[in-house]
């Protein structure tokens, strides 16, 4: 019993020590070049779907009427733009360029969070995404901002003229 005790905590000890060689000696990718760490992905994503919890599931307060999605294209041009792109925009900004993980482009068809329940996409532009270089806008936005941006990217495939004008 004694013998397995200390198999077991060596074990440990060397995949710690494994482990913080690979922190220390250069080997973790921390640039941002370079493509993601074995199962990076899909841990990021279960932990991030875990922190959510039940806020995904919440009902926007306010309706995806004309005036909030225009507040909301306004919101978006002065502080998403940057990273996630406006539409009909070919490159990628220098900036998104730059960046890893990528900015999801958020308005072009097909690539944007229209299929997410709209409180997920509230939760994310709130608290942001850590170690991705998405912002938490929580003590920036207000709450009804919050909101009207995260309405105006579950309408983005079909946004009104006079919203498609605010945005350019
Ligand atoms: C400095 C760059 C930057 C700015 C500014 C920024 N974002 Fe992001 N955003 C990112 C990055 C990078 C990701 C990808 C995160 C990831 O891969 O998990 C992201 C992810 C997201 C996502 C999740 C997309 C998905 O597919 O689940 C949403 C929604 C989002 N951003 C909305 C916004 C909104 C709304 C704003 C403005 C209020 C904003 N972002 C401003 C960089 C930015």
């Amino acid at each position: 019993m004694r013998n397995l005790l200390a198999g077991i905590a060596l074990g440990v000890a060397l995949v710690l020590a494994a482990a913080l060689l690979f922190l220390t000696q250069g080997g973790m990718p921390v640039a941002t070049r370079g493509g993601p760490l074995p199962l990076e992905r899909f841990l990021a994503s279960r932990a991030l779907h875990h922190a959510m919890g039940r806020d995904a599931r919440r009902p926007a307060p306010i309706p995806a009427d004309g005036p909030n999605l225009v507040a909301g294209a306004k919101v978006y041009s002065a502080n998403c733009q940057v990273c996630h792109g406006a539409p009909g925009e070919a490159q990628p900004s220098p900036i998104a360029r730059g960046m890893f993980p990528r900015p999801p482009s958020l308005l072009a068809p097909g690539h944007g969070v229209a299929d997410d329940p709209v409180g997920e996409t509230y939760w994310k532009v709130k608290h942001g995404i850590r170690l991705t270089g998405m912002p938490g806008f929580e003590e920036t936005l207000s709450e009804e901002e919050l909101w009207q941006v995260s309405l105006l990217l579950r309408e983005a495939e079909h946004l009104p003229g006079p919203v498609r004008a605010a945005l350019r």
